[in-house]
């Protein structure tokens, strides 16, 4: 790369992509892959060091033998998929919690309900999906490739209601995530015709 450090690396996934959700965890795997991290970390290679879609399972067996503890967990949450339970046990380790896709990559546009009590605020569901996040003490990682929704996805200065955020939490689940439903993290499984379609889509934008 031609770079100094990194800024920050992680274990995209606790296993295989084209195994993401089945029974073998791959624990001796991630701790392997982990203890070469650290070993980056502590030459300066790196500046952070984290997971990313490891369930309480997968960070237990981090934790257990680990000498420099995972500083962030990327997960997927959003507005209707909040695991909540996951996001608890990994903020009491000291592990910060980052919320990939917290528009649902897209998605919650889509959705009514959510429409309604962004309207209630005066602002966007993109805006309303991320306060949402930071309001878990999650750290939001939306993507956007227009400056102006950019602009708005950081003017997010207003409080949720605790009732709407109950409200929220409990929306109905997404259950076809578009084009990526394919991607395993959206319940999708990899096999040739799906990465052939990806990669012919990111030919194509
Ligand atoms: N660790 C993992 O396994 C994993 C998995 C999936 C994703 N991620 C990461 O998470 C990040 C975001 O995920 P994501 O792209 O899936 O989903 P996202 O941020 O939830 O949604 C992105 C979509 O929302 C639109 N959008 C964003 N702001 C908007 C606004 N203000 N108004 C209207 N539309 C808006 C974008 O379109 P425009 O470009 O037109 O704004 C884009 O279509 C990425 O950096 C990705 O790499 C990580």
């Amino acid at each position: 790369m031609g770079l100094e450090y990194i800024d920050m690396m992680l274990i995209h996934s606790p296993q295989p992509w084209n195994k993401f959700g089945d029974e073998d965890r791959y624990f001796e795997g991630n701790r392997e892959a982990w203890r070469a991290l650290e070993e980056a970390y502590k030459s300066g290679k790196l500046r952070a060091i984290g997971v990313s879609n490891f369930e309480k399972e997968d960070l237990e067996n981090i934790l257990e033998s680990c000498t420099v503890k995972p500083m962030v967990n990327q997960i997927l949450a959003h507005i209707s998929n909040t695991p909540k339970e996951l996001i608890q046990y990994t903020q009491v380790q000291g592990i910060l919690v980052e919320a990939y896709s917290p528009i649902a990559h897209g998605e919650l546009l889509k959705n009514e309900e959510v429409a309604k009590i962004a309207d209630k605020y005066g602002v966007t569901i993109p805006q309303l999906s991320i306060r949402y996040t930071l309001q878990l003490g999650l750290l939001p990682l939306p993507k956007t490739a227009n400056p102006a929704h950019m602009e708005e996805n950081a003017d997010v200065e207003f409080v949720i209601s605790d009732e709407d955020m109950d409200y929220l939490i409990n929306v109905d689940p997404i259950e076809d995530y578009g084009d990526a439903s394919m991607m395993p993290v959206y319940g999708g499984k990899m096999n040739l015709r799906s990465i052939l379609s990806m990669i012919f889509r990111s030919f194509r934008s």
